[in-house]
């Protein structure tokens, strides 16, 4: 008797500790099935079995697409789909590229923020030929770094862009994220300039030398090719949203009304600690990787909004904010675990020994009077690299002598920002992309590994790049 009773007791215990275990499991909120669809982007078939290479065919080719309601715009496109496909692999992965060009003018293929052999960065005529109309080329390299990073050419590349031609390539890190970062969404923000009335693709000259002053913008604000697109959120569940700034030359300065983003890495890798901010400002070429929690009741709809942002006369004066994406919230409040420990954060240069560059982003008249741009009054075109070897560290300062703003971007190699005093920018952090404020200067500091080549340097509003806003490096060994 005594024996059966304290076996029913043990039972009793065995039932109450499974259905605790079952609560336990209970399956965590989901966001609602499917709900980022709209943002969804082309991939291609992986055409090596091998798991640690993504090998794929790119064809660069114009489509008909109808980026507009009801109008059908011949669009430059990888692959036949704006953006570009998403290419997705580790960090580590070798990626290959073949390249098929079915254009009617010449291209290449720029892997914008990847450190690669220089024979594989895409830049004309430095790097390589330009890839005829009909021709091929083969990229393949290593992704050493995580991140996300994009592709796009570079020859005739302001209109190139502005015809459609980028996509988006994300490297997940070799050992896995923390948990709880939330479903994530890769956006791919870009502009088009589209005549309403017959859907053609405006002229990419547009405005003469006063457009390419101020960089052409596409009245059509796109993001993942899209006008407008609809994201589906559940209540309270966080979201991570990765994005780049694929446009020719616009600025993205966004907001989420009655929401913040938290920024948890940028370029490349997390950072140390979450950074929460209102406004989220991403440079024409670069990333940034936030949180997003969309909060409201269900049925409410929030907007991701473009805001104007002041780069220098023009860019803020009688323009509106501009819808990007509706979230639309779902279903009761989903009750979700703090962020995670990001764990990511990176030590900061060295910079003794450190020699210095300094650099002037200059506005000048070429010989037909024309607007001609140049790095210390020289274009591109006769332009003299700057020297570097292997193993140096260079602290640059670049000036800029315009009264526009300037995205200044390095091929190749990461850099770490640093004030006005010489101190690091908080949270330090590896970046190809940082900003040159209207007649204000950019610091920075990089180290060069032993990738020797002809790396180039440049304004990222593509019109400045295009007009002479352009040099490169001679790296060499020592
Ligand atoms: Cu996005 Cu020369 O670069
Ligand atoms: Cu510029």
């Amino acid at each position: 008797m005594r024996a059966a009773s304290r076996g029913l007791a043990l039972a009793a215990l065995l039932l109450a500790s499974a259905s605790c275990e079952e609560e336990a499991q209970a399956p965590s909120p989901r966001q609602p099935d499917g709900f980022a669809d709209a943002l969804a982007l082309a991939t291609l078939p992986d055409e090596s079995p091998d798991e640690a290479v993504l090998e794929v065919t790119l064809e660069a080719k114009v489509i008909e697409i109808e980026v507009l309601p009801g109008r059908k715009t011949p669009v430059w496109t990888y692959g036949g789909s704006l953006p570009g496909p998403l290419l997705r692999l580790k960090a580590g992965d070798r990626l290959v590229v073949h390249f098929v060009n079915s254009l009617p003018e010449p291209t290449s293929v720029h892997w914008h923020g990847v450190r690669l052999p220089n024979a594989m960065d895409g830049s004309p005529p430095h790097t390589q030929d330009p890839v005829e109309p009909g021709g091929r080329f083969d990229y393949e390299f290593v992704v050493p770094d995580p991140g996300l990073f994009w592709y796009h050419p570079h020859e005739n590349s302001a209109a190139q862009l502005g015809y459609g031609l980028y996509g988006a390539l994300l490297v997940d890190p070799a050992t896995p994220e923390p948990e709880g970062l939330g479903d994530e969404v890769v956006m791919v923000l870009s502009d088009m300039a589209i005549d309403e009335a017959t859907g053609a693709i405006l002229p990419q000259d547009q405005g003469g030398d006063l457009g390419t002053l101020f960089g052409r913008e596409g009245g059509a604000m796109l993001v993942n090719g899209k006008v407008r697109p609809t994201l589906r959120a559940r209540n309270g569940l966080r979201q991570r949203w990765r994005i780049v700034n694929a446009a020719r030359s616009r600025y993205f300065l966004l907001t989420l009304p009655g929401h913040s983003f938290e920024r948890i890495g940028g370029e490349t890798g997390l950072y140390a600690e979450p950074v929460a901010t209102d406004q989220l400002l991403v440079l024409p070429g670069s990333r940034t990787d936030v949180v997003v929690t969309p909060n409201g009741a269900p049925g409410e709809v929030t907007t991701l909004t473009w805001v104007p942002y002041d780069r220098g006369y023009g860019s803020i004066e009688f323009r509106d904010p501009a819808s990007l994406v509706d979230v639309a919230i779902e279903g009761d409040r989903a009750e979700v675990d703090a962020l995670p420990v990001l764990g990511g954060g990176v030590e900061p240069l060295d910079l003794t020994g450190a020699t210095t560059v300094d650099v002037r982003l200059t506005q000048g008249e070429a010989p037909d009077g024309t607007l001609e741009l140049g790095i210390n009054d020289v274009p591109f075109a006769q332009a003299e690299p700057f020297v570097a070897e292997v193993g140096e560290t260079q602290v640059w300062t670049v000036h800029n002598e315009m009264d526009w703003a300037h995205p200044f971007h390095l091929h190749g190699f990461f850099f770490q920002p640093l004030d006005e005093s010489g101190a690091f920018v908080q949270p330090v952090e590896w970046r190809d992309t940082a900003d040159v404020p209207e007649r204000g200067t950019l610091r920075f500091a990089v180290r060069y590994d032993a990738r020797p080549g002809m790396w180039m340097f440049h304004c990222h509003i593509l019109d400045h790049a295009d007009a002479g806003m352009m040099g490169m490096v001679d790296l060499t060994m020592p």
